[in-house]
């Protein structure tokens, strides 16, 4: 019998990550950092959520297994090593292939590999001497403890000449930065997940009718995503046909959805550990109403001149700006607030209807990590970080709001990466404009 290889497409060229070990390794310098990979979680009973490993530890090993923990050691040339579970053939009949420490260190390309049952007696000597140590601190409360145990063991050795480290740091710090500029191999990675997604949204446009339940729509985003191999949504599908687009976290998408409302998809696939997320509003009907395009156009309007804020060196806030200035003004020129526009945005008036920002960063987490800050300025953009741009309008029922508008909910989210020159939407092939979405709706 051949052996078998795990059933999930990962990917079999891990050069990315050992330059990004070795990055690390650089900025630590004569320290050491342990990087933890996330514990399986039990759902109930002896079941368990699906498995996701640690964004961290993936950025840096593409190793997908649990149980498995990552040390590097500082110096010249510094040691790169994997504590990962063994083979065992008792295990792999009923739960899958395990790599195994051998056959880890040949395919990631770590310097060693060991079991990770033998972590507890080697850490006290990879902890030794070292003046600081990175983890990812308050992370996991066992590891927490696992760290305390280590230090306790360093610290008995001190009459053998032994030193303990005398800094503890955040080893994300470190790596968020690094995760916050994409390199080439993410942003193949990050295409093609806006790809599927792009896809998975047009499906949903072409399939939708008047008297389908949201979870019908929902079912399409996952057909599309799973078809082309992405492992999971990137975060909750929100499917909300009408009012239900108003609350901003609407997942429960067991609702009907009628003829003369709004949809609301805010939807992306995972692939390979990096998200996309993109939101497209469309009429359950396939036409916008008036009313629907009016308030479409503005929020449209907003998303444009949110883009193209969108470049190296603008501050981060810039975008949020941008589309601050034009949905205050349209929501003046709707008669939903009074004007003049400089009051509507000095008051924030324009937060009853528009309550959340413009956007965040993107990449293995949905909100990704990095710093929206640098030295108590907002953080200026650069070229390889990714974000998503996604104004929005939220119309609920009240007194001082014309009847036509109530219950229109939308927001136009797309997925942008910052170049030398400007930008690029990974995400540019959902259709978006009004005829876009009106040709695909009816069958284009
Ligand atoms: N889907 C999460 C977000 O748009 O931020
Ligand atoms: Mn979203
Ligand atoms: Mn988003």
């Amino acid at each position: 019998m051949t052996r078998s290889r795990p059933a999930r497409s990962t990917p079999t060229d891990f050069r990315a990550q050992i330059q990004r070990r070795k990055r690390l390794l650089r900025e630590i310098g004569d320290g050491v950092a342990f990087i933890p990979t996330a514990p399986e979680r039990l759902r109930n009973a002896d079941t368990h959520f699906p498995y996701r490993f640690d964004s961290h530890f993936w950025y840096l090993t593409g190793f997908p297994e649990p149980e498995a923990v990552l040390v590097l050691v500082g110096g010249k040339p510094g040691r790169t090593i994997l504590f990962c579970r063994e083979k065992d053939l008792e295990r792999e009949i009923w739960d899958g292939y395990r790599f195994g420490p051998k056959e880890a260190q040949k395919l990631f390309g770590v310097d060693e590999a060991y079991p990770i049952s033998k972590l507890d007696s080697m850490a006290a000597d990879l902890m030794g001497n070292r003046e600081q140590a990175w983890y990812p601190l308050g992370l996991h409360a066992d590891f927490d403890a696992r760290i305390t145990g280590w230090l306790k063991q360093v610290r008995a050795r001190v009459r053998q000449g032994v030193t303990a480290p005398a800094g503890f740091a955040d080893v994300r710090t470190l790596i968020d930065e690094m995760r916050l500029v994409k390199d080439r191999t993410e942003l193949r990675t990050m295409q093609r997940a806006a790809d599927i997604s792009a896809e998975a949204h047009a499906r949903a446009m072409a399939t939708t009718q008047p008297g389908q339940l949201e979870y019908e729509v929902e079912a399409e985003l996952l057909h599309t995503f799973r078809r082309h191999g992405a492992q999971a949504p990137a975060y909750a599908s929100i499917v909300a046909g009408g009012g239900n687009a108003c609350v901003l976290h609407y997942v429960t998408n067991n609702a009907v959805l009628h003829d003369g409302d709004l949809l609301l998809i805010d939807a992306g696939c995972e692939l390979d550990g990096y998200a996309s997320d993109i939101t497209r509003t469309f009429p359950v009907n396939g036409r916008f109403s008036a009313v629907q395009r009016d308030c479409y156009e503005l929020v449209l309007a907003a998303q444009d001149a949110a883009i193209k804020a969108v470049k190296p060196g603008a501050p981060f806030t810039a975008y949020h700006e941008a589309a601050l200035k034009v949905l205050a003004q349209g929501m003046i020129d709707l008669k939903l607030l009074k004007g003049p526009v400089a009051r509507v945005l000095e008051t924030r008036d324009y937060q009853r209807f528009y309550m959340h920002r413009t956007g965040h960063w993107l990449g293995l987490d949905v909100h990704d990590v990095g710093s929206y800050s640098v030295d108590g300025k907002p953080r200026r953009l650069a070229p390889g970080q990714v974000l998503t741009v996604e104004p929005g309008l939220y119309i609920r029922p009240g007194k001082e709001v014309p009847k036509a508008f109530w219950n229109i909910g939308i927001r136009i989210e797309d997925d942008v990466l910052v170049t030398e020159t400007g930008r690029d939407v990974l995400t540019a092939a959902t259709p978006k404009t009004i005829a876009e979405i009106e040709s695909v709706m009816a069958g284009g």
